[in-house]
């Protein structure tokens, strides 16, 4: 299975969402992981070499490959190689981006609701349908990133999608929890934290099963 985490936005959460997606996998699923920074910014290149020496391994194998042909070329054979692969994809309009959408399964797109976000989505959505052309298997699934604990962005964020022809609303929002940053910033997954906040690792937990492994359920 290719995720890639996919947005012309940065600041949405791609590379917080691909890191512990990636350690979800490995840690829960036993899964051999290969996590591909395909942005250019490289901070999932950082987080892995802060975990790699925290822990003395990351556990997941990480590349990067910040251009369209390189995303291109090499990951149909690294795919091979691994279970299950996880794709930190833009930032903006990229080569990258667009090579990692024609390789994808699923293509998650963090979003909030009552942000800019939403204006964001539409040209997604034609990245998406260029992607489509050559990978017509392509499901792209928004989700719901930094989400309201009152629940109330839920009924925005399907609103917001209703009428999007090419991305479908998945009803797995995560909230905005410390737990993120916090563990981002030492290196770790949510799940790996003394404490770990529960609900930070439940929202994510279900997010993965949905993803990977029960059929994908969309409203
Ligand atoms: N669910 C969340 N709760 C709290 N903070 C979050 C959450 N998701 C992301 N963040 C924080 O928001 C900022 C942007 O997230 P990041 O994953 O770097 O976005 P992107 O990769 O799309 O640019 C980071 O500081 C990150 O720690
Ligand atoms: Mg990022």
């Amino acid at each position: 299975m290719i995720i890639a985490l996919a947005q012309t936005k940065g600041g949405v959460g791609k590379t917080t969402l691909a890191v512990n997606l990636a350690i979800e996998r490995v840690i829960r699923r036993h899964r051999d992981v290969l996590l591909v920074d395909a942005d250019e910014q490289g901070t999932a290149t950082d987080f892995a070499s802060l975990r790699g020496e925290r822990l003395g391994g990351t556990g997941f194998t990480l590349v990067q490959l910040t251009k369209g042909t390189s995303v291109r070329t090499q990951i149909p054979t690294l795919r091979e190689k691994f279970d299950d692969v996880v794709i930190d994809a833009g930032g903006r309009d990229s080569g990258a981006l667009r090579a990692a959408l024609t390789l994808a399964d699923i293509a998650v797109i963090p979003f909030q609701p009552r942000s800019f976000d939403v204006w964001t989505l539409d040209k997604v959505a034609s990245l998406v349908a260029d992607a489509k052309l050559v990978n017509p298997g392509l499901r792209a699934l928004a989700v719901l990133n930094c989400a309201d604990p009152k629940g109330q962005d839920n009924a925005a964020a399907a609103e917001a999608l209703a009428d999007n022809p090419e991305i479908a609303y998945l009803d797995c929002p995560i909230g905005r929890r410390k737990a993120f940053p916090n563990n981002a910033a030492i290196g770790l997954s949510v799940f790996e934290a003394g404490q770990p906040d529960a609900k930070a690792c439940q929202e994510l937990e279900r997010l993965a099963d949905h993803l990977f492994t029960t059929p994908l359920s969309t409203q």
